[in-house]
């Protein structure tokens, strides 16, 4: 029997990820810019034990399909070059499967556990690319502060992985979660971007025009440009779910919360307090902020609507043993 445990935080992508170029081994059409949130992270305990019949999973209290599981966790029995069946028992500080990146944070922390429980000692980047295998934007929460997933050339993804742009202490941006709704989305991300005959007439503009955003966000953080970091943020969010809204059948994340949310944000920058919106494929707003300024903008969006509760919080670390 043999035993690891791991932490990682969910991520929140400024440049946004849709769309993959192959399915088997999880490749992206596109890179994406991320921030890793402090205060949003998955706990995960693996065990391998020669005594279980078969994979057993739990997130939290609940008894989970393993399927899902299973696939990612017979990638690193294979390297590990082992048969043993595994026990996996995570639990997230957030709402599961509601569009605050628990598929990130739980594959990312998967990764790191069961290569250790298996003996194996993967580099960062070999973790990331074991995380992207199990959700794309898992590669991303491997590495703490603002991340960069490179979509990578190669057909076989040994360079489709994330890498560090900054530390959390190098830039310490805020992130506001506003939860408009705790339930699990019926379409999540893999769903949503699976099909490519559903696919938007709007897809190939978006996958065209990715790297000119990738580039422009780059300069902008590297200039520690909040302005325009929060700009492209907005804009990236508004095309992602252009293209949602286009795919057919049309895929409608947002609830009325949400887009109250939306306007409270941009009314708060009309009177002097600067924050942007993204969204991913749920109904939550987070709320991307300046250094010092995630108090005054969660107050904001506690008093909309519709927002059942707001969550505060900073860059977190890279993903880590426990
Ligand atoms: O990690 P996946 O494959 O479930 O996809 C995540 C997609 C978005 O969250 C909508 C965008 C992103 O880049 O995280």
């Amino acid at each position: 029997m043999s035993q690891a445990s791991a932490r990682a935080h969910s991520n929140i992508a400024l440049i946004k990820y849709w769309g993959k170029r192959q399915t088997r081994l999880n490749l992206p059409a596109v890179g994406s810019i991320s921030v890793t949130l402090d205060d949003l992270y998955t706990d995960t305990t693996v065990v391998f034990d020669e005594a279980l019949p078969a994979d057993r999973a739990r997130i939290g209290e609940a008894e989970v399909d393993t399927a899902r599981f299973s696939e990612f966790v017979d990638i690193v029995r294979e390297a590990a070059g082992i048969t043993t069946r595994v026990d996996i028992a995570s639990t997230n500080n957030f709402p599961t499967g509601a569009g605050l990146a628990s598929s990130a944070s739980g594959f990312a922390a998967l990764a790191l556990a069961t290569t250790r429980a298996a003996g194996l000692d993967l580099s960062a980047r070999e973790l990331s690319i074991l995380a992207r295998r199990g959700s794309g934007s898992a590669a991303r929460s491997i590495f703490g502060g603002l991340v960069e997933m490179h979509r990578g050339e190669r057909t076989d993804g040994q360079d489709a992985f994330a890498e560090p742009m900054l530390t959390a202490d190098a830039w310490p941006l805020e992130v506001v979660v506003a939860i408009t709704d705790t339930g699990t989305k019926k379409i999540n991300s893999t769903a949503g971007m699976s099909s490519l005959d559903t696919r938007s007439d709007y897809y190939e503009a978006w996958v065209n025009r990715a790297e000119d955003d990738l580039a422009d966000m780059r300069a902008a953080i590297a200039a520690r440009d909040f302005t325009t970091v929060g700009a492209l943020s907005e804009m990236s969010c508004l095309k992602l779910h252009a293209l949602m809204l286009s795919t057919r059948p049309g895929l409608i994340y947002w609830n009325a919360a949400t887009v109250s949310a939306m306007h409270a944000v941009r009314e708060m920058r009309d009177n002097g307090l600067e924050a942007y919106f993204t969204i991913d494929a749920g109904p939550q707003v987070k709320a991307l902020c300046a250094p010092g300024q995630g108090a005054a903008v969660a107050a904001e969006l506690a008093r909309v609507p519709g927002v059942i509760e707001t969550r505060r919080t900073g860059l977190g670390p890279d993903a880590h043993s426990q």
